[in-house]
């Protein structure tokens, strides 16, 4: 059906696409030869084992099994897809995506139930260290994160990333994983989605803790994670960076707010406060020439704050000079996480909007909506499909950081099931192609991580968003791995290091078989339907260029 629409529209604007300058013809693109490709999971979103040997309860155990009716299909990660136990499987599936890393986080309470070092789990240790081995093995360099998410419950209930105490215990924790896994491991970020960590766990009901208290606790876990992320960054390069010889940074997550009226300064501005808010407010201190928040962060909470009656001290915490730099400096690569696009503009100071006062939202003043737009969907309702926000955030990031190396940490798109994913195929492509835009035009990437190497736990959407290269049997007792379509065009694009648009295999005897034992229900809404004119258009374009 698709192939059909795309000649079409290739017949019909193939005049108008030869006219397009600037784009090399004939000649298809490459990555660079040692460009970083991966893969990546996180710890509670595939490993289950939730109290397997002596782990910890950590804050999503607690949410899941306190509030199960805060998630989607009322699920846990208790099982998920048992990587706990499969990980030999995963392993495997990494090699078959020829991919040269593997990003993979690993649980705080797994290897210190109760979050301090007083209790070390050695099963929890032994997990982490045979995965490792077992990676080296094949020549799959590990990519670890430190924190991706999973706080051991006991030191939440001290207040968590809001509690200063978190600097020195994560610092603890860190020492730990150093000392025990450093000398296999080359890539290291601390902490992954610190705008998540905070504005989402302590801001908004939506991510564990769920304290749904706005405009106050978040800027509070932003500055101890800062400091936390600076103490443990610094104390990598003191003791173990010149021994161990890796690398360690850390993982910024945005959508690109897209100006709803490009030729409105008003919504220009907009987008340009989202990026210092979303982006600045970890980037900014830690990448850029003076240190410190964004400016615009600093006057508006403080402005805002003394409006509502907070007095002169604002609700976003001030560093002093020393821990300005301190922080500064303090990552090695730039590691951005992002997946869709929203189209903004002003809310100004309007305080009748539609946020709490004081909240995030209403600190940023930004409206923020995927409405009216003609971008394809996906198996998420926020996630829609504008390859163009990928370049747009990149160049952001190399203009205003004065060109650091950068490395795409995750970027991928969810369906609701089934191994025909084409759509997935088609993301990947159009991304892919505009990481490759963004490269030619200067940004310095030097590697890109899909998101994910399997369907797995998607937090608050439980198993009902799938983002995996690979589809899980969440049936089956071995939690049984297929790869879907897009493992092997991914694979082929890891491989060859470019794009064939024209790879589009068909189901081969294996995926059949378990296609065919699919229920249906998980089949919908079907991949391809999600491909419609636009995206054939879209697609069509891009082809036309490269021809
Ligand atoms: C904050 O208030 C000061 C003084 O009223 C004003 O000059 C400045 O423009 C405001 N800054 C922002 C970002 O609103
Ligand atoms: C403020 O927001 C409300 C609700 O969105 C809207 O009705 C009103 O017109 C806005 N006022 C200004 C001055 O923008
Ligand atoms: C297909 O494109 C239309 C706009 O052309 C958009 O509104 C719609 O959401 C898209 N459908 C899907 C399923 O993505
Ligand atoms: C890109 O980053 C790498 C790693 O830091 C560095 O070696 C290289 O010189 C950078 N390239 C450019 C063009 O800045
Ligand atoms: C996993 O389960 C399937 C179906 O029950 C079985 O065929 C397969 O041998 C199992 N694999 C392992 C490694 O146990």
């Amino acid at each position: 059906m698709w192939q059909v629409l795309i000649k079409i529209s290739l017949l019909s604007l193939c005049c108008a696409a030869a006219t397009v300058p600037g784009k090399p013809s004939s000649s298809v693109r490459h990555f660079p030869n040692d460009f970083l490709w991966g893969v990546g999971s996180s710890s509670y979103q595939i490993e289950g084992g939730w109290n397997a040997d002596d782990k910890g309860e950590s804050i999503w155990d607690y949410l899941t099994h306190q509030n199960p009716e805060k998630i989607v299909d009322q699920s846990n990660g208790d099982i998920s897809a048992d990587s706990y136990h499969q990980w030999r499987r995963d392993v495997q599936m990494v090699r078959e995506l020829h991919v040269t890393s593997y990003r993979f986080s690993l649980s705080w309470p797994r290897i210190m139930p109760g979050g301090y070092m007083n209790q070390v789990s050695t099963a929890g240790i032994k997990y982490y260290s045979n995965l490792i081995d077992e990676l080296l093995r094949y020549n799959i360099t590990p990519m670890v994160t430190i924190y991706h998410w999973e706080l051991p419950q006991r030191l939440q209930e001290l207040g968590g990333w809001t509690n200063p105490e978190i600097i020195p215990v994560f610092q603890d924790y860190a020492r730990l994983v150093l000392e025990m896994y450093g000398d296999r491991v080359k890539i290291w970020t601390t902490i992954n989605e610190p705008w998540h960590v905070c504005e989402h766990g302590y801001g908004v009901d939506y991510m564990a803790p769920s304290y749904n208290f706005p405009g106050i606790p978040a800027y509070l876990c932003g500055h101890n994670l800062l400091k936390a992320h600076a103490e443990v960054v610094h104390m990598y390069r003191n003791e173990f960076q010149q021994r161990q010889g890796g690398r360690m940074g850390i993982t910024l997550d945005t959508s690109w707010p897209e100006p709803r009226d490009p030729d409105s300064a008003e919504d220009r501005e907009a987008s340009e406060r989202a990026m210092q808010f979303y982006v600045g407010w970890f980037g900014h201190p830690i990448f850029s020439k003076h240190g410190n928040y964004p400016k615009v962060m600093i006057e508006r909470i403080r402005n805002l704050s003394k409006q509502q009656g907070f007095g002169a001290r604002s609700r976003l915490p001030e560093f002093t000079m020393e821990e300005i730099h301190r922080i500064k400096g303090t990552s090695d690569f730039f590691g951005i996480n992002s997946y869709t696009s929203n189209l903004v503009n002003s809310n100004g100071h309007n305080n009748t909007g539609k946020f709490p006062i004081p909240s995030f939202n209403h600190d940023m003043g930004v409206v923020e909506s995927q409405a009216g737009v003609d971008w394809p969907g996906s198996g998420s309702v926020w996630l829609k499909v504008y390859p163009k926000g990928m370049y747009n955030l990149l160049m952001w990031i190399h203009r205003e950081y004065n060109g650091p190396e950068i490395i795409v940490t995750e970027n991928g798109v969810s369906d609701r099931g089934g191994l025909e994913d084409y759509a997935r195929v088609d993301y990947y492509n159009l991304y892919l192609s505009a990481v490759l835009d963004a490269m030619e035009d200067g940004a310095n990437v030097s590697g890109y991580i899909a998101w994910s190497l399997m369907d797995s736990y998607e937090w608050k959407a439980g198993y009902t968003e799938k983002f995996g290269l690979y589809h899980v049997d969440f049936n089956s007792p071995n939690r049984t791995r297929t790869p879907k379509i897009s493992a092997r065009v991914f694979s082929n694009i890891c491989k060859t290091n470019s794009i064939d648009w024209s790879y589009r295999p068909t189901l081969n005897d294996e995926q059949l078989v378990v296609a065919a034992r699919l229920p249906a229900e998980s089949m919908e809404p079907n991949s391809a339907s999600t491909l419609n004119w636009s995206l054939s258009l879209f697609l069509a374009i891009l082809l036309a260029w490269h021809c």
